[in-house]
């Protein structure tokens, strides 16, 4: 077993976790997309080490591409609303588009990327989140079609997943130490 990291408190997901997870995300994406080409969508920079992961264990033909958002800060992210840094390259109209995200807190990033793509005319739309936080009385915004798990409301690094941009490289899912982000 990989030493912890010594800002991380405990491990909630280990590697063979993500493994398994991982794994059995990809046989129904699989088994739902056989004959039909998706377009795999990853938005950055959370979702890219789950997306790299996911492509490889999802065994029908496929296409990979990259959106970027950002929220403008805290009061406007509560309102939904994020800005396209990077657009998609590749046109949607008529293919069945897979958004794939790390996280989903409030849903509010996604459920906007969601009705914007929407307008783009794709023949589908479906989303696979890794994670869902459990916050108590919040309801997410969108219901993934895929879900790998839900966590609770803690503090989470790691698989793509950062505080202040560090960490995202830890291969498990871990809870940071709050000494960390009080400092
Ligand atoms: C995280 C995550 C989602 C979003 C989820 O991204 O990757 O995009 O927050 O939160 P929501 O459901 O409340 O909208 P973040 O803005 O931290 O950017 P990053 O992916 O570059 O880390």
């Amino acid at each position: 077993m990989e030493q912890l990291h010594p800002d991380v408190k405990e491990v909630l997901l280990s590697e063979e976790d993500i493994r398994s997870i991982v794994e059995r995300m990809g046989e129904q994406i699989s088994a739902d997309y056989a004959d039909r080409n998706p377009l795999v969508v990853a938005v950055l920079r959370g979702a890219v080490v789950f997306t790299a992961d996911l492509m490889r264990a999802i065994k029908c033909p496929l296409a990979v591409d990259f959106m970027a958002v950002s929220s403008y800060g805290e009061g406007v992210k509560s309102s939904g609303v994020v800005r396209i840094v990077k657009d998609l390259d590749t046109k949607i109209e008529g293919r069945d588009v897979i958004i794939v995200e790390d996280i989903l807190d409030s849903g509010l990033t996604l459920s906007y990327l969601v009705d914007l793509l929407k307008g783009r005319n794709p023949a589908s739309i479906e989303v696979a989140a890794f994670l869902v936080k459990d916050v108590p009385g919040n309801t997410p915004a969108v219901s993934p079609r895929y879900v790998g798990t839900h966590v609770p409301d803690a503090f989470i690094v790691g698989y793509g997943l950062d505080y202040a941009e560090r960490y995202r490289n830890l291969p498990y899912i871990g809870v940071l130490k709050p000494a960390v982000y009080q400092k």
